[in-house]
């Protein structure tokens, strides 16, 4: 297998926030990786927009200890040298007028014009009217935008709004960063690049689906944010409805940006309302060894969620009468993300009561070890009669596919080069953001009405028992959380 790297091509891009912790960790340590795989022109430039007076030089050294500290891969000294003399760096007031002419004065004709949005939201609005007004953008410009977008319908629409007063939707980028990791794309190949599986893709053979994201890491370092959000709006509202879509959408007819996102936008749109008796949230508490997620953010008060799970119903020809059940923590047991589709039993038993029961199992592992097992059954070799086991059918995308598999671009790499191409398929679009929120709200403000308190569970377990009894009660049980 030889990886193919098609440049893109030559292109601007202006990092509002380019001195925040995103821009350090993740875009522009990105941006190097796609450098050094040849995928980014000779021409491309890359400027660091904020708020701070810095020089080139400096935002270079800053870009410099990023790259080194999170990771550019192993390329050489001399690489990183090329590399940032495509770097620049503009001090620009988002709120005023200051370093507007300058910034444009970097910028080149003929060629992509794209402008991250890596900043609190509430800026959104001044630095779009600036780009405008100042003459940066003009309707061929892209904007990437990062969440949280918004914290409930309401916000959403409004930095919509705010958007659309100076961009076309087609030059607005979403990002939600699990679209753009491999193994959620290769969702969407193995449903439809197999026959395999589509046939049996429905509430007649599949008894139920659960969409597991896992962590180990705690809110420690960023509880002033996590406690203002919360793991519903944190995960469940963009990553796990993105990760539910993907699974139980129809084939689009394309793999094209709007095809992709009808079909997504109408499974949203056929959620039913969670039942709050489906639904569990928790809290990690505070042990002899560690302080809790109270600790952690500062509020001894807090009833903020650092867990959920829930049953969830697709509520269309497809999907009727198969829950979904969704989970996602943090400070868990261990870091793993996996989507598994567990199939009804036989109709019947050739082999009599005593061969047992025995469902097959997908599982799709996102991260880490990303692979796909499928569990099937077999007779267990050797004499003594039918005796049924069931094996796994094991495959890791790593082994699989070679070392270049290894290589692959991580999420924020493949999403910046989409916007380049200007290739919109794995971000979210306006209606698709607002109709997650609209779905996400009334279980938030169920849980405030009722005044709920989220159940207490023990760092490093797999979450409240709460969370366990729910699928018990319903004759089933959650797979084990493990790397
Ligand atoms: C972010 C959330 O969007 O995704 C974090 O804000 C979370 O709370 C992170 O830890 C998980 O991303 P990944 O790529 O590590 O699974």
């Amino acid at each position: 297998m030889v990886s193919r790297v098609i440049p893109v091509d030559p292109f601007d891009l202006v990092i509002f926030g380019g001195t925040g912790d995103l821009a350090r960790r993740k875009i522009l340590p990105g941006l190097f990786r796609r450098f050094c795989s040849g995928q980014m022109p000779e021409e491309a430039q890359i400027i660091g927009a904020a708020r701070s007076e810095m020089d080139d030089a400096g935002f270079r050294d800053m870009v410099r200890e990023a790259v080194v500290e999170f990771g550019g891969g192993q390329a050489a000294e001399e690489m990183l040298e090329q590399f940032l003399e495509r770097v620049s760096y503009e001090a620009v007031d988002a709120k005023g007028s200051g370093g507007w002419e300058a910034l444009k004065g970097r910028l080149r004709a003929g060629r992509v014009r794209a402008f991250y949005f890596s900043v609190a939201p509430a800026l959104f609005g001044d630095i779009a009217e600036r780009l405008r007004s100042f003459g940066l953008a003009d309707d061929d410009s892209r904007v990437v935008v990062e969440k949280p977008f918004g914290k409930d319908l309401e916000s959403a629409r409004a930095l919509n709004a705010t958007l659309a007063r100076h961009f076309d939707e087609t030059q607005i980028y979403r990002i939600d960063h699990y679209l753009g990791k491999e193994t959620v794309q290769n969702l969407m190949a193995v449903r439809f690049g197999n026959m395999l599986f589509e046939p049996l893709w429905n509430a007649q053979y599949v008894d139920h689906i659960q969409i597991t994201v896992a962590e180990t890491v705690d809110v420690s370092g960023r509880g002033g944010y996590y406690d203002t959000s919360g793991a519903m709006r944190d995960m469940v509202q963009n990553h796990l409805m993105q990760l539910l879509c993907l699974i139980a959408m129809e084939p689009p007819a394309r793999f094209e940006p709007d095809a992709v996102r009808d079909e997504k936008l109408k499974v949203i749109r056929a959620l039913d309302p969670v039942d709050w008796h489906h639904i569990v949230r928790g809290q990690y508490a505070a042990d002899d060894n560690q302080p809790g997620y109270r600790a952690h953010v500062g509020d001894p008060r807090s009833t903020t969620e650092s867990f959920v799970a829930m049953k969830v119903n697709v509520s269309n020809w497809r999907w009727a009468g198969t829950p979904f059940y969704l989970r996602t923590g943090k400070a868990l047991k261990a870091r793993s993300s996996e989507i598994a589709v567990i199939f009804k039993d036989a109709p019947h038993s050739i082999f009599g009561p005593e061969a047992g029961k025995h469902a097959n199992v997908l599982a799709i592992r996102l991260q880490p070890n990303e692979g796909m097992t499928l569990k099937v059954t077999i007779k267990e070799p050797g004499p003594g009669g039918m005796r049924l086991v069931d094996v796994p059918l094991d495959m890791s995308f790593a082994e699989a596919l070679g070392p270049d598999a290894e290589e692959v671009p991580d999420a924020y790499e493949r999403l910046i080069m989409d916007v380049i191409r200007g290739n919109q398929t794995l971000f979210m679009r306006g209606d698709e953001v607002e109709a997650a929120w609209a779905w996400t709200d009334p279980i938030i403000e169920g849980w405030q009405q009722r005044g709920d308190v989220p159940k207490p569970y023990e760092a490093g377990s797999n979450g409240p028992e709460d969370a366990a009894m729910m699928l018990h009660r319903q004759g089933r049980k959650w797979r084990e959380i493990k790397a």
